[in-house]
């Protein structure tokens, strides 16, 4: 059994493929059906007079999605796409798909979300669902060549991980549970065992937003580093995201082809990437007419009015102490701060990135607790890592749909998870 990705090594001999038929046309002499087995998409020629009556009329009965298996003579053409034909010397159907939903129509995107263990046949789907793995796979490459090592965090926990506005709350036993907003605590952590670590799951907010950025589910990927400062963090989040993008750009070329997505911005992404203060940022945005007031955080239409003119990710720095979660360090040079930073990508895709440096001080960490309301004995445990051995140490969390979207040029994250968990989504 040959796949399509494989036929240059086949050339001139006889092949049986099996896949999902895409489509046929033509039924006078000759007819035309693309195949599609997962590794790559086939023409297969087929002539009356060449073929059994059965295979012919067979042909003539399928309908998209159908699977069959095709035997036949693989020919170069540079014409068809993947540069190869397969001349149909016999064909077997072996499962029907008559009515089909997805038509080769436009579909609105509700039918398609309901449709969408189907839709992830669609050519846009695939391409952007390579896309993603290519960035996963880019990611655990470039950590791993740096040592850090991969620890997986509990997605059932007992604290709050960011803040409490998005809670999902589940009964554990008695107990209340929540499920993880971010992995973060549990791999701090781990530093002191590795010194380098990351952690790369699912994560989860009650968003009761429907924006175009938001997904009840989503996946992060956090790296925690030992003796790390801010500006350090910041240093290794532009290698990191140029890194992603470069694999991104030299991996899956054809993918971004099939997406329509203008590279030319994408190839700019190289180290270092500018940096502004949140101070900055908000003169910055006064300065154009915003009424943005200094201590709030940022919303998407402030990043999309700081990216409009840019070109390149930007790192906004040090914002707000009351803008941010509780274990982010106080900046020493103006305490009404923390060492933080998002990174924000252009072309209206806003924040991919929010890191910081971490209280490592016992009592300042405690007060943060208590200024947030939130309850000391869930975070008995976490204390303790200020007790035991502290140590100055900062770490990040990328966000994958966001940084996918970013790099495909798909309008909404909801298309770059296999199935998209929203406020109203559930199915399939
Ligand atoms: O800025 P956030 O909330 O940071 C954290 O969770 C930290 N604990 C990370 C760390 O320092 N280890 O989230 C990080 C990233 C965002 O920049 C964004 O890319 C993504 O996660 N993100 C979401 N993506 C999709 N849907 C949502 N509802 C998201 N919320 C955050
Ligand atoms: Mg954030």
């Amino acid at each position: 059994m040959a796949e399509i990705r494989q036929l240059s090594q086949h050339v001139g001999e006889n092949v049986t493929l099996r896949g999902w038929v895409e489509g046929t046309r033509g039924h006078g002499k000759v007819a035309f059906l693309v195949l599609r087995d997962g590794t790559g998409i086939a023409q297969c020629v087929l002539v009356k007079s060449q073929l059994p009556e059965s295979v012919w009329d067979a042909h003539a009965e399928l309908t998209p999605e159908c699977v069959v298996a095709v035997s036949g003579d693989v020919r170069e053409d540079a014409r068809a796409p993947g540069g190869h034909e397969i001349g149909v010397t016999h064909m077997e159907v072996l499962a029907t798909a008559a009515d089909y939903p997805i038509q080769p129509k436009e579909h609105g995107v509700d039918f398609l979300l309901d449709h969408r263990h189907l839709w992830l046949r669609s050519s846009q789907q695939r391409a952007g669902l390579r896309v993603r793995a290519e960035v996963e796979q880019a990611i655990h490459d470039f950590l791993y060549d740096r040592d850090f090592v991969r620890v997986d965090a509990p997605i059932l926990t007992g604290a709050v991980g960011e803040h409490a506005g998005t809670l999902f709350e589940t009964d554990y036993f008695g107990e209340r549970a929540y499920l993880a907003q971010t992995g973060q605590l549990y791999i701090e952590a781990a530093c002191p065992a590795f010194r380098r670590v990351y952690c790369f799951g699912p994560t989860f907010r009650a968003e009761k937003s429907k924006t175009r950025r938001h997904l009840t589910e989503f996946w992060m990927v956090e790296p925690e580093v030992a003796f790390a400062d801010s500006d350090e963090n910041m240093r290794l989040q532009e290698e990191f995201v140029s890194y992603i993008v470069e694999r991104a750009l030299e991996r899956c070329g054809d993918d971004l082809e099939v997406l329509e997505r203008d590279t030319s911005k994408l190839e700019l992404v190289k180290p270092p990437f500018p940096r502004i203060s949140y101070t900055e940022a908000v003169e910055e945005l006064q300065s154009r007419g915003s009424e943005v007031e200094w201590g709030r955080d940022l919303g998407a239409t402030d990043e999309g009015d700081l990216m409009a003119e840019r070109d390149l990710p930007l790192f906004v720095h040090d914002y707000p102490k009351q803008a941010k979660a509780f274990y982010m360090k106080e900046n020493p040079a103006d305490p009404r701060t923390v060492l933080c930073d998002d990174l924000l990508v252009p072309e209206g895709y806003g924040e991919v990135i929010g890191g910081s440096q971490r209280e490592d001080d016992l009592d300042r960490l405690r007060e943060r607790i208590a200024e947030q309301g939130l309850p000391e004995a869930a975070y008995a445990w976490y204390l303790d890592l200020r007790r035991f051995g502290t140590f100055p140490h900062s770490g990040f969390g990328l966000g994958i749909e966001r940084t996918v979207a970013w790099i495909t040029g798909k309008h909404h994250v909801r298309e770059l998870i296999p199935f998209p968990r929203l406020m109203n989504r559930l199915y399939p």
